[in-house]
């Protein structure tokens, strides 16, 4: 793990352990004909690191993604700056708090807490593709965040929000399904996501990069991606041309 804050285990309370286990048990069940299969094969795969009954491990959801895919974790206390986000990802490190809410924050928190960050980030990073993405997104981050490239790295963002955060993801038979991280850990997020699946937008990269979007507010626009493989292509397009 990189070096800096770590996670103390034995910090936290039965009860904290009881909201972490009733969080994932409800989810779970919520997202069994909803998520992609991409994010449910990843989270059961992870079932002995990312565990169900307990506040996981974050030493133990590394060594297993390190095996997998040389992905590493970073303990962080909250969010953190653009560029340095940027450069973990580039390093093929995610960062993940290790705090979680407590009962009266069941359905709504204003901050990610550990279940966000885990839950819904870290299994897809267990899939070959989806993070050879993450760390080619981290990459042209890092280096438009280097050349002061701030009209581009707002596409960046919004790329993030929309697929990362807030995407749908077409399985083989092309079906809508949830996989952004923002959905897959918020139950309610999940429910509303889902009711608008006949309403989603193509995801077209220059679209996704131009719509500006509301961190205050429920989503009312979603966009549904193909192929991780097909936006991966014209995203390293797109990265040229901004670099030339
Ligand atoms: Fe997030």
């Amino acid at each position: 793990m990189t070096s800096g804050l770590v996670q103390n285990m034995q910090g936290y309370t039965e009860e904290q352990h009881t909201t972490w286990r009733l969080l994932y048990e409800r989810q779970r069940a919520n997202l069994d004909d909803k998520a992609s299969p991409l994010y449910l094969h990843c989270l059961d795969a992870m079932v002995s690191s990312l565990t169900r009954e307990q506040i996981p491990s974050v030493q133990r959801m590394e060594d297993q993604l390190g095996k997998h895919t040389q992905w590493t974790l970073k303990v962080v206390p909250g969010l953190i700056p653009a560029e340095e986000f940027f450069e973990l990802l580039a390093r093929r490190c995610f960062c993940t708090s290790t705090w979680v809410r407590n009962r009266s924050q069941f359905d709504y928190i204003e901050e990610p807490d550990m279940f966000h960050d885990t839950f819904g980030h870290i299994p897809p990073l267990l899939d070959p593709e989806y993070a050879e993405f993450m760390h080619e997104f981290g990459t042209m981050g890092w280096q438009l965040a280097k050349a002061g490239n701030t009209a581009a790295l707002l596409g960046l963002q919004r790329l993030y929000w929309y697929f990362v955060e807030f995407g749908f993801l077409a399985d083989t038979e092309g079906q809508p399904k949830l996989i952004g991280a923002g959905i897959m850990s918020s139950f309610g997020e999940t429910n509303h996501a889902w009711s608008l699946r006949d309403e989603l937008s193509p995801f077209k990269l220059s679209d996704v990069m131009n719509t500006p979007y509301r961190t205050d507010t429920i989503q009312t626009q979603y966009f549904l991606l193909s192929s991780i493989e097909a936006m991966r292509r014209e995203l390293g397009a797109w990265f040229e041309t901004m670099a030339a």
